[in-house]
């Protein structure tokens, strides 16, 4: 019984550790996004953000809505404009610092839908997949 409690309590400590992580990753990754102006094309409903531009918010998207099916240092590559997704670079690069960027895609990866139905197209299309 001891033993069960004391790995109760070290279970505990770890989801309050990832909790309190994952809660920073949102406070800095969402300070990021606006600074970078990521919002002009993107939706980020789950955090209550609006896309400013009406013309380009369709065709970029809404992150919560969006499936990210891509390892972090793909979308750091990607975001850089290094690599493409479906033979496209992403239409702007992130000029801030790669720690800035780590950030913002662990806070995208964070906020973007989780797995569900596999999006076969773009698994075919595109390198950088697991
Ligand atoms: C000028 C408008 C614009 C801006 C600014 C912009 N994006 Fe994009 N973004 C797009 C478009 C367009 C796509 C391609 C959507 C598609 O092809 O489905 C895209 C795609 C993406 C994807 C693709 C995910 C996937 O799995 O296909 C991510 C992630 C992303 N943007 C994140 C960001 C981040 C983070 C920022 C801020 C640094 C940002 N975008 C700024 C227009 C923009």
């Amino acid at each position: 019984m001891k033993r069960l409690t004391i790995i109760g309590i070290l279970f505990a400590f770890v989801f309050y550790y990832i909790q309190s992580q994952a809660q920073e990753t949102d406070t800095k990754g969402k300070e990021i996004f606006i600074e970078a102006k990521c919002n002009t094309c993107h939706a980020l409903s789950s955090q209550q953000i609006e896309a400013k531009s009406k013309a380009q918010k369709d065709k970029a998207g809404d992150i919560s809505e969006m499936k990210i099916e891509f390892e972090t240092d793909f979308l750091i590559k990607y975001l850089k404009k290094e690599v493409e997704i479906n033979k496209k670079k992403h239409p702007v690069a992130f000029k801030g610092s790669d720690e800035d960027l780590k950030i913002l895609v662990d806070f995208i990866k964070q906020n973007a839908k989780r797995e569900g139905e596999e999006n076969k197209d773009t698994q075919q299309n595109t390198e950088g997949q697991k």
